[in-house]
């Protein structure tokens, strides 16, 4: 499709209201069309031939115009999927993601009507909904009214500005002086994010955990005294609620309660876990989360918005206030009542991710998320104990939220190794199935296998598939371990 009043004056980019209701069309059908093959999509994709795909598709600036149709074909056919297959209902890889239609919607009225929302005198009512949706937040994770929060591209960037947060009340321009702790099953983008906030890498201290996964207070108290022995400014802690590897909640009260007698800030990365707070009866699992000094909460992942929205809460808002703020001369004054998205973070011209938020939010309503939530929380526990019964299954972590671990176990698999390699092989098995995809990960010298529910797409149906495949391959996988012992001289 072209536009023959931009064919006529090359100068003109706007399109004429008929071609964008037609473009609009086609890109409607393709999506519909993407969303109604889901569930017969791979999970993991057609990799078949990547790489040589990826070199093939270089290419330079175009100089002159495609129509549109040209552009979605292989976009939709052949480029969509061969990538992991995120918005499926049988997403139960890493951390699922979302996806949500509303939220497209969303963006595509931000996108063209493009509004300002860096500073609230460009855009007040629309910064004041991305203010409510921030403040919903704040009030399902319990944190109190003063707290204020940002929307951020994801998890690894709230870890930043909370770092960075810290650093600038508790150390000032003392930066080198400042230890930070995590541990040894936090998310590497904590590190990564303190490196980004001044924080290298010999500042950062590495906590064990127990035997579910949990960072281990006792350990924590004593890093903190070794460094304040040594002469160094312990400052921050880290906490997980609902670790990548396991879903461990570290234990956020006794962490929360070190911390206050220490003087320390208290992050809790609630990335993965934090949502389900929304739903009061998870939340004594959360038990602690809102004693923290600020919360990392990831809407695209327990929102089930599409990547690129994260989200920070910060106990005193002051605090975050403190680190963004500054005036311009090119920059109307900057008020106190309203929230003010430059002022609590670091961009000025920004998207509206607030938008996407905000409308699902009312367009579902608080009571379908905590179902939904609710719901990915009893399928993940059904699934456990359905594979805990498994012969050969071993399970390390039984689901605290949603996600759980475990690990194939059996005579005809003699040493770590042979039962590392052969839970990695059932993870590839199941996902060769073509239906559900699963990823393991390395914890220690233990490979394990891992479920991890969250898509708002995953349902009763394709958690049986799952329970069915595992037990299906495992079995077939310890068969032929065995004969091989066997067939050993
Ligand atoms: C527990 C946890 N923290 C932090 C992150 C990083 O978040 P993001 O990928 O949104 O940057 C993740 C991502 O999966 C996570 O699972």
């Amino acid at each position: 499709m072209t536009d023959s009043a931009t064919n006529h004056d090359p100068a003109n980019l706007e399109l004429s209201p008929d071609t964008m209701q037609a473009m609009a069309d086609q890109v409607l059908q393709r999506v519909l069309a993407h969303l109604a093959a889901l569930p017969e999509a791979p999970g993991c994709g057609d990799y078949d031939g990547i790489e040589a795909l990826c070199r093939a598709m270089r290419e330079q600036a175009p100089e002159q115009g495609t129509a549109l149709d040209a552009l979605l074909a292989p976009l939709f056919d052949e480029w969509i999927p061969r990538s992991f297959t995120t918005n499926g209902a049988g997403y139960l890889a890493y951390i699922p993601g979302g996806g949500i239609y509303t939220a497209a919607l969303a963006d595509f009225i931000a996108a063209t009507t493009n509004r300002y929302t860096g500073i609230w005198e460009a855009a007040p009512a629309l910064v004041q909904l991305e203010a409510n949706a921030l403040d919903w937040l704040r009030e399902w994770m319990r944190f109190p009214p003063q707290a204020r929060g940002l929307f951020t591209t994801g998890g690894s960037s709230a870890m930043f500005n909370a770092i960075a947060c810290a650093r600038e009340k508790l150390l000032g321009v003392e930066i080198r002086r400042g230890t930070l702790y995590v541990s040894s099953q936090s998310h590497h983008c904590i590190t990564k994010a303190a490196k980004l906030a001044g924080i290298a890498h010999d500042r950062v201290r590495v906590i064990a955990v127990d035997a579910d996964y949990r960072m281990r207070v006792d350990a924590l108290e004593q890093a903190v005294a070794a460094d304040r022995a040594a002469g160094l400014q312990p400052f921050m802690v880290f906490s997980t609620a609902g670790t990548t590897n396991t879903g461990a909640v570290d234990p956020l009260e006794a962490i929360a309660d070190l911390a206050a007698r220490e003087g320390l800030w208290h992050h809790v990365d609630g990335a993965y876990g934090g949502c389900f707070h929304m739903v009061p009866g998870l939340r004594p699992l959360l038990a602690g989360l809102s004693r923290a000094d600020s919360l990392t909460l990831d809407p695209h992942k327990g929102l089930f918005m599409p990547y690129g929205t994260g989200a920070l809460l910060v106990r005193d808002g002051e605090d975050l206030r403190a680190l963004h703020s500054a005036s311009a001369g090119y920059l109307p004054e900057n008020q106190g009542e309203f929230y003010d998205p430059a002022q609590y973070g670091p961009d000025l011209s920004r998207g509206f991710p607030g938008l996407r938020v905000w409308l699902t939010l009312k367009f579902f309503g608080a009571a379908r998320y905590r179902a939904a939530l609710a719901e990915k929380r009893e399928l993940a526990v059904w699934a456990a104990e359905q594979v805990a019964r498994i012969p050969g299954i071993v399970l390390d972590a039984p689901p605290q939220l949603s996600l759980f671990a475990f690990h194939l176990e059996s005579a005809a698999l003699p040493t770590l190794a042979a039962r590392n390699e052969a839970t990695r092989e059932l993870m590839r098995r199941v996902t060769g199935r073509g239906r559900v995809m699963l990823t393991g990960a390395s914890v220690g010298d233990r490979y394990l296998g891992r479920v991890c529910v969250l898509s708002f797409r995953t349902r009763r149906a394709d958690i049986e598939a799952c329970v069915r495949y595992l037990a299906e391959e495992s079995a077939a996988l310890l068969a032929e371990a065995a004969a091989g012992r066997r067939a050993d001289p």
